[in-house]
């Protein structure tokens, strides 16, 4: 059985993907996970394109342990050393260089002949191999190339010493036998290709980055590149957990597996969608909604008579259970504490005692306590940031007759400000309120609510998207009641711009 490498780009890539944008904290939250999950490789960002990304990489690399930690840099002497500068406490590391090899990229956007752009990749790859052991060249747009050509840059870089060679499919433009037969015509023609690694990176802009990849594995690929839930730049990347699961699932017909804990799959998935507040579709494969939820009379028939007649894979293989009543309003501080580590968070003992009296207050709402109900309260911590503005108080009316109103107390540094504003509903008459308060030039430009658990007693939790300057970020708040959610989300987008804002 072949063991593929998974090289995991969500903070990179997948960060790519419009308003994907995550702070610094979110990176090494996403980075935890991925290293619980068990990637090979976190390629952390791209050192080089700004101070947030530089930081967050320096962060993971000395925070993180596992994974190999890596840094995008272009083919550029600055953009080496400052991808080494931010790896550099990482145990394991890695610099990935890249430059474009396609005539189209090469004649209209970098105006360098083959020659020029092959001689620049041989140079930076040297000075990449001075710093660091493990090294891995991206020829860009690598499936628009011509092959020859991109045989020979191939030769030389490993020649200059990389360690991985990744093909991308920079525009998602190839099909599976297309790309298979391509990574065939790399292992025969390029004389050296014993010495390194080949990995594939495909983007999902025909919907064949999963495919394209698993041909590429048939061919003799040994990394795959890839995204939590496919997110990335346009249509996204290849998603990890499609390819995992179906190498996992396959095994037999692919003689491929990776080391993934497939039981991370789910929280993984959940984690990123929290912090991205980019939803996946109910009818996504392995981490939709619907991915497990059989409808038709024939086969829920078959499914309690023997459950492989209709389900290929377990749930429980993905981390998926059914909400269990876990904790209630006379659990103590050491029942939670332990629930938390069992459901994988580490959180500080701050994080912990502020976690634990929004338990405490949840429990005194609503009778059964649900891991969703504890993975919501832990997202809160999740999302803290330094709080210019907190909510103290709440009062909405609204109804068939009643012209929707908020009345609001906010704390603004150290005053408390109360205001009265109306609405269309009462979610607009509360964030009129909140935004004449605080006097925010941001855009709101998505809003997003959901239930956690069944019942009409369930906490919801609302994400909203806020752009102001060219920032995008988002604010979370989940509360039994969904006004309050609301005005929390967008509290806490509020004060994450006013984060940004003070330069950090
Ligand atoms: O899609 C692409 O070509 C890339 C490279 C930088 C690997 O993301
Ligand atoms: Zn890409």
């Amino acid at each position: 059985m072949r063991v593929i490498k998974i090289f995991d780009t969500t903070l990179r890539d997948g960060e790519q993907s419009p308003g994907a944008s995550m702070t610094a904290d979110e990176k090494l939250q996403v980075a935890r996970q991925l290293a619980r999950l068990g990637v090979d490789i976190i390629e952390a960002g791209f050192a080089m394109s700004s101070e947030g990304d530089f930081e967050a990489i320096k962060r993971i690399s000395s925070e993180v342990e596992g994974p190999i930690i890596c840094s995008l840099a272009r083919a550029k002497e600055e953009d080496i050393k400052k991808a080494w500068e931010a790896l550099k406490d990482a145990r394991r590391r890695r610099i990935h260089t890249f430059h474009s090899t396609s005539d189209i990229h090469l004649k209209y956007q970098f105006k360098l002949s083959r020659e020029e752009a092959l001689k620049r990749s041989v140079e930076m790859v040297r000075l990449a191999r001075g710093l660091e052991d493990d090294v891995e060249f991206s020829p860009m747009d690598a499936t628009r190339s011509d092959r020859l050509y991109l045989c020979d840059v191939i030769e030389a870089v490993i020649d200059a010493g990389v360690t991985t060679v990744n093909i991308p499919d920079t525009v998602g433009y190839t099909t599976p036998d297309e790309f298979g037969n391509l990574i065939k015509i790399i292992k025969e023609k390029v004389k050296n290709i014993n010495r390194a690694v080949i990995s594939v990176h495909c983007h999902n802009d025909l919907g064949l980055a999963v495919a394209n990849s698993l041909s590429a594995i048939i061919s003799g690929a040994g990394q795959v590149e890839c995204t939590i839930n496919g997110i990335g730049e346009r249509a996204g990347n290849c998603s990890l957990e499609e390819i995992v699961m179906s190498l996992r699932t396959r095994k037999d017909f692919f003689k491929a597996d990776t080391i993934i804990k497939t039981e991370e799959i789910i929280r993984s998935s959940k984690l990123v969608i929290k912090i991205t507040g980019i939803p996946v579709q109910p009818n996504k494969a392995i981490v939709g909604a619907n991915a497990f939820a059989h409808e038709a009379g024939i086969h829920q028939d078959g499914l309690l008579k023997e459950k492989t007649t209709y389900e290929i894979i377990h749930p429980e293989s993905i981390g998926l259970q059914s909400a269990r009543l876990v904790l209630g309003k006379h659990s103590g501080r050491h029942a939670f504490k332990e629930r938390l580590k069992e459901l994988g968070y580490e959180l500080t003992q701050e994080e912990i005692d502020s976690a634990f009296e929004r338990f405490k207050h949840l429990a005194d709402q609503k009778k059964e306590i649900f891991d969703e109900d504890i993975e919501a309260i832990v997202s809160e911590e999740v999302y803290r940031i330094p709080e210019t503005y907190s909510l103290i108080d709440l009062n909405v009316i609204s109804g068939i007759t009643q012209r929707p109103t908020s009345f609001l107390k906010l704390k603004v540094g150290d005053t408390i400000m109360e205001r009265t504003d109306y609405g269309d509903g009462p979610i607009d008459a509360t964030y009129k309120t909140i935004a004449s308060i605080v006097g925010t030039k941001s855009k709101l430009l998505s809003y997003n609510v959901k239930g956690i658990t069944g019942g009409t007693e369930a906490m919801g939790e609302v994400t909203v998207s806020l752009e102001e300057d060219g920032r995008t970020v988002r604010g979370y708040g989940a509360d039994t009641d969904i006004i309050v959610a609301s005005a929390k989300a967008y509290i806490n987008g509020l004060n994450k711009l006013a984060y940004l804002k003070r330069g950090r």
